[in-house]
């Protein structure tokens, strides 16, 4: 059995208590945070100043997910303050393999991101320099939305070529992941697995990352 990642969204958490709210999920392997810009996506969340008191206070790594655009140029001030891992969208940066390699080179690890409707093909080349492929599940922007399904052929691409070429990255979901989804994203080849409302939203967080790992591990 391969043990999964379960990475909590605290976009689905109380904005307002975030240390609280961090100690709820200090079983998880990451926590997963969401930046939007109210411009690469029609919702705004929190900027750096927000994630580095995160990275201050949290018990367990920072994944960072940056829904801004221009990322060439504000992703690497992320990896700057110290987060484990910084992933930017393939469709906000000019020049991804610059960009990831300038993340590994302040000692993040290096994640980039599909949109659903994004083809993977392109970006094939390039794995080796990511540490971690972000197949998004849902459009990007909000907690709360239907899985989609029209991604697993993707996954099973994404899983493929990565088996296939040896390199050593992971494979992360995000958006309607729950009890039930992250069977289906874990047999196309998914091991990361971003879990917003599912965790949060349910009455005993902890327990939920458990069950969601144990569901998503084969
Ligand atoms: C959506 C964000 C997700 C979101 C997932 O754009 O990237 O991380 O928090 O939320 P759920 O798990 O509720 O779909
Ligand atoms: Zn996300």
């Amino acid at each position: 059995m391969t043990q999964c990642c379960i990475n909590p969204s605290i976009l689905s958490a109380d904005f307002v208590n975030l240390e609280a709210e961090l100690q709820k999920i200090s079983n998880a392997d990451s926590v997963h945070v969401d930046v939007m810009d109210n411009h690469f996506v029609p919702n705004l969340t929190l900027g750096l100043p927000v994630v580095q008191r995160i990275q201050a206070v949290s018990p367990v790594p920072l994944d960072a997910h940056l829904m801004i655009s221009d990322a060439d140029r504000w992703a690497p001030a992320y990896a700057d303050a110290g987060l484990a891992s910084v992933t930017f969208h393939a469709e906000a940066s000019i020049a991804p393999v610059k960009l990831a390699r300038e993340l590994r080179a302040r000692g993040s690890k290096a994640g980039m991101a599909l949109r659903p409707a994004t083809a993977l093909e392109p970006y094939l080349d390039m794995l080796s320099e990511l540490d971690m492929l972000l197949i998004m599940t849902v459009e990007p922007g909000f907690g709360g939305q239907a899985f989609l399904d029209l991604t697993l052929p993707k996954i099973r691409r994404a899983r493929a070529a990565i088996e296939g070429s040896g390199v050593n990255v992971a494979i992360q979901v995000d958006g309607g992941i729950t009890e039930e989804t992250i069977v289906r994203a874990a047999e196309a080849g998914a091991n990361v697995f971003v879990a917003g409302s599912a965790v949060y939203g349910a009455a005993d967080p902890s327990g939920a990352i458990d069950r969601l790992r144990k569901a998503g591990s084969l």
